[in-house]
């Protein structure tokens, strides 16, 4: 029997309540598929960081890349460390270490769950650079506190970078609706996202069956909400993938709704997992997480790890819940209840 090697990162907040819901209906699907998942947890977050001073062990990359997978839960609360921190020790450093450069997020509807806008047809797939752009860490202050207090934060884009996430897209519309969008700001960012342009009209000669338009962000966040019907690939920069996936999530019925996969395309590191929303200390502790997110996610590891079939029913089994009404309205139902419906459908 195959056994694939895990590696849960629950985190902070709601990260512990929504992995652990994906781990028990991820461990049950795997029952039903004929393999098996090895999970080993490791309790980096904001609470390690007060005992150890890190948030991860100073070989935590070494340890984490001996797995065949990451599962996340979510990092970060504020009023315990700075995001500046929590953040680039953990979350951001493993997806630049494992070249996890493509940040796969679907945003689609689930039956019975309520959109805001009145689209029946929602279902884009957006592709975000993971590794680079506005997320490069480059930068500095100058005259910290003074008057004349200078702050530089540089987004570094390359020829290497750009190309490969463009082509990744171009890959992922022709297994879809052959249709790309590719976004910047370059009517008001004259290099990098000129750059950006150019490289994106150099691969559409490449692939000539895909339909390419460029967009701006901005004109791109109206059509999300005003004419999503028209948008299939859409692939964008590190900071502007975030914000698009949000708006995404939000369209979808809510942030419990939005997976993500940070994925290596070329396997020479673990790829990993997680939902789109963060650690939600608003909600924290109060049992009412939605999981659908991150068993989603899980769907997206079975899949990347080759497991089609299992992944496919958990989705199915989402899919079935929602349908039932059971974790389709925001709030409504517990983090356990969902759980619960989602591993009886898949039964
Ligand atoms: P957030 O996504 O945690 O929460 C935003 C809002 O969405 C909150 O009202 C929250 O209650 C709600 N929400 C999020 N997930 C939900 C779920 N599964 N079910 C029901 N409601 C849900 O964003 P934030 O408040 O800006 O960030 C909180 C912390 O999480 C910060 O430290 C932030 O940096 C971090 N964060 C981490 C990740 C990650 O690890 N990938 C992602 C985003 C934010
Ligand atoms: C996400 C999150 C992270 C990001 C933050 C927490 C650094 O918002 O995964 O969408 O911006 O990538
Ligand atoms: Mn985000």
């Amino acid at each position: 029997m195959t056994t694939y090697k895990i590696a849960l990162l629950p985190g902070d907040g709601i990260g512990r309540d929504v992995t652990d819901a994906a781990w028990a209906v991820l461990e049950r699907a795997a029952d039903i598929g004929g393999f098996s998942l090895a999970r080993t947890s490791y309790p980096w977050s904001c609470d390690y960081y007060h005992q150890h001073g890190t948030m991860m062990p100073p070989d935590g990359i070494e340890t984490l890349k001996t797995f065949d997978a990451i599962l996340l839960g979510a990092v970060g609360w504020p009023a315990k460390v700075p995001d500046s921190v929590s953040l680039h020790g953990l979350l951001l450093p493993i997806r630049k270490a494992f070249v996890q450069y493509a940040n796969v997020r679907p945003h689609r509807l689930l039956p019975g769950v309520q959109s805001p806008l009145k689209a029946d047809a929602f279902d884009i797939l957006c592709i975000r650079e993971n590794t680079e752009g506005e997320y490069s860490g480059a930068g500095g202050r100058v005259h910290q506190g003074a008057d004349n207090e200078v702050a530089i934060e540089t987004s570094i884009f390359t020829r290497k970078g750009v190309e490969r996430i463009l082509r990744y897209g171009f890959e992922q519309a022709r297994a879809r609706r052959g249709k790309l969008a590719s976004v910047t700001k370059s009517n008001a960012q004259k290099y990098s996202m000129v750059f950006w342009d150019e490289i994106t009209q150099a691969l559409a000669r490449e692939y000539p069956d895909i339909e390419v338009t460029s967009y701006h962000i901005d004109a791109m966040a109206a059509r999300m909400v005003m004419a999503p019907e028209s948008l299939d690939v859409v692939v964008a920069s590190n900071l502007f993938g975030d914000i698009l996936t949000d708006l995404g999530a939000a369209i979808q019925g809510g942030l419990g709704f939005a997976a993500s996969a940070n994925i290596n395309p070329d396997r020479s590191a673990p790829s990993m997992f997680e939902p789109v929303h963060g650690s939600a200390p608003d909600i924290a502790h109060l049992g009412i997480a939605n999981p659908i997110a991150t068993i989603w996610s899980g769907a997206m590891m079975l899949d990347h790890l080759g497991e089609k079939a299992a992944a496919s029913n958990v989705m199915t089994a989402i899919e079935a819940t929602t349908a039932r009404g059971i974790g389709a309205f925001p709030g409504k139902d517990k983090t356990e209840a969902i759980t619960t419906a989602v591993l009886s459908a898949l039964d």
